[in-house]
């Protein structure tokens, strides 16, 4: 969250939680994307700072040794890593491929963790998913929540997913179930309480 002060200088508001959130989707009308902005309004009116990218403002090749070894780290690695290291937690909607998260998302995460230190130690992250069928997507969620523990995240539990989210949102993107937007407001709450116990 931005203030001005009273010379009309810009700064952030220093002791609120700041999450980085994002779509583990490159496609523009994700429903991924659609459920994350509603988390993303939960997370802010729950008293976080959230800061939203869109991962294809961060195109990265597919992972390949030689490659860092002859270039070092992508200059969008180097940015994410950097905006991992700046925020307390990690907001993720997490598609699902084939009972499997993404390449997307495993992509990005495996070029940040090539950093010299580990920018995912100690945040919290919070994962959600969306998807057409049955299930929501708890099987990709149930894999990044793997994924982020062992990058020493600590993970929020619970499975906050949006099963026929193909049907779930109106042409302004609105939910039109209750029950989906309950949902992002307890996965929100719990990121903002564990994000603000872990920075006391
Ligand atoms: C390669 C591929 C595999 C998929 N496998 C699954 C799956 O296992 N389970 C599922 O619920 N949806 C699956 N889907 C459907 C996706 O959930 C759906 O395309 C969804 O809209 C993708 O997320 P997005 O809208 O955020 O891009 C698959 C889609 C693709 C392209």
């Amino acid at each position: 969250m931005l203030y001005a002060d009273s010379l009309g200088n810009f700064g952030r508001v220093a002791n609120l939680p700041r999450i980085l959130a994002f779509a583990a989707s490159a496609r523009r009308e994700s429903l991924n994307r659609k459920f994350l902005a509603l988390a993303v309004q939960a997370t802010k009116e729950a008293g976080g700072d959230v800061t939203l990218l869109d991962l294809n403002d961060f195109a990265l090749p597919l992972y390949n040794g030689d490659l860092e070894e002859a270039q070092g780290l992508p200059a969008n690695a180097v940015k994410l890593i950097g905006l991992v290291t700046e925020h307390h937690a990690l907001l993720v909607a997490s598609p699902e491929y084939n009972s499997m998260l993404t390449p997307l998302l495993k992509n990005t995460v495996d070029w940040c963790s090539r950093g010299d230190a580990n920018p995912f130690e100690d945040k919290v992250a919070a994962v959600l998913s969306a998807s057409p069928g049955n299930y929501g997507g708890v099987r990709s969620l149930q894999m990044a929540q793997q994924l982020f523990l062992k990058l020493g995240c600590h993970v929020v539990p619970g499975q906050c997913v949006l099963p026929h989210a193909n049907k779930a949102f109106d042409t302004e993107g609105n939910p039109t179930d209750p029950r989906t937007q309950k949902s992002v407001q307890e996965l929100a709450a719990k990121l903002i309480l564990t994000t603000t116990r872990l920075m006391a």
